[in-house]
């Protein structure tokens, strides 16, 4: 049995999808698979890129405590598909580990599929949504499961959090997309993720589902963080509406600069960038042939995306990423 999950990079559209929002990830074509034969009474998993067996009884209880920590996510798979049989393989991914290119959904859906999950994508994300939060005890939202399992060859996925539809957008030949690392590890990344999703959900508590509101909306809610807070999710749900029809329509330039925008919401209202990831996309934005950068994921550090005309992802330097199909069992 042979299973693979791509990671992903999130084009437009972040700390969105919680809140029921708009998202517009790739899968990449840098991926996570699990190869192995099924049997014993546990999952044993070996990997090639990192220290340490997995070794996960099928009653597993807490996957929080399992160690080594990357064998949490499996565990949070098991706890949450409870297979009959056990499993023993290896583990292989050229996907960077904790680099904000979700190698963990990528190895949750991996070993989801490789210990027999059989049903649609969307199922299987929301599985691995689950193991993922019980694993990190981090409340993230279906994004990074989602474009894992549902990713399409040469596009971008624009996912609609409320109605858990997947639209593949096109990208144009004329693009293309790099991850810049900014050397910075995603430091305090779970507990100011859980805080900044609790304010996101006193805004809906004041105004309504953030999906639906307005800028004049959310400027009357009273504390100012929270306002700031929400006000970022709602125009961000509108960029990301914005930078679909642009790419539709081949206006480039139009959505480069709404990634910039992006960028400075995640920055200002939001507050999730770094004065290093600040610095990274302002000296992207500055190389010819790049139509716009922003930080990209959950923020805190990581990565840097960059959408560039054809042929100037390589001098953006970090990697050159093609949009690639979905997770799948070959
Ligand atoms: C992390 C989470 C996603 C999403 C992003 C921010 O990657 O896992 O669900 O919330 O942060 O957009």
């Amino acid at each position: 049995m042979r299973a693979i999950a791509p990671g992903r990079v999130n084009l437009i559209g972040d700390h969105t999808d919680y809140t029921g929002g708009l998202v517009l990830p790739m899968a990449i074509d840098r991926a996570t698979e699990v190869s192995g034969e099924p049997g014993g009474a546990a999952v044993v998993l070996e990997s090639t890129e990192v220290e340490g067996r997995a070794v996960v009884p099928l009653d597993v209880a807490d996957p929080s405590a399992v160690e080594p920590g990357w064998a949490r996510y499996v565990a949070g798979v098991v706890a949450e598909l409870r297979p009959v049989t056990g499993f023993r393989g290896v583990v292989r991914s050229d996907v960077a580990v904790g680099a904000g290119l979700s190698s963990s959904a990528a190895l949750e859906v991996a070993v989801a599929l490789a210990l027999g999950f059989d049903g649609q994508p969307l199922a299987l994300a929301r599985l691995c949504q689950r193991a993922e939060q019980r694993a990190s005890g981090v409340p993230c939202g279906i994004m990074d499961q989602l474009a894992s399992a549902a990713g399409v060859d040469g596009h971008a996925l624009l996912i609609d959090c409320t109605a858990l539809t997947v639209e593949p957008v096109p990208l144009p030949p004329s693009v293309e997309v790099a991850v810049v690392h900014s050397g910075e590890e995603r430091a305090l990344a779970g507990s100011a993720y859980a805080e900044r999703r609790a304010r996101c959900e006193e805004a809906a508590g004041i105004v309504g589902p953030l999906r639906d509101a307005t800028v004049d909306d959310v400027a009357a809610i009273d504390d100012p963080i929270v306002r700031r807070r929400a006000r970022h999710v709602v125009t961000e749900n509108e960029r990301v509406r914005r930078f679909a029809d642009a790419l539709w329509g081949g206006r480039l330039d139009e959505a480069g600069r709404l990634m910039v925008e992006s960028h400075v919401s995640l920055r200002d209202d939001f507050e999730v960038s770094t004065p290093g990831l600040d610095a990274l996309v302002e000296r992207l934005l500055a190389i010819d042939g790049v139509l716009g950068a922003r930080l990209t994921g959950a923020g805190f550090g990581g990565c840097v995306v960059a959408l560039t005309r054809a042929g100037a992802a390589a001098d953006v330097g970090g990697w050159t990423v093609r949009a690639s199909a979905g997770a799948r069992v070959i």
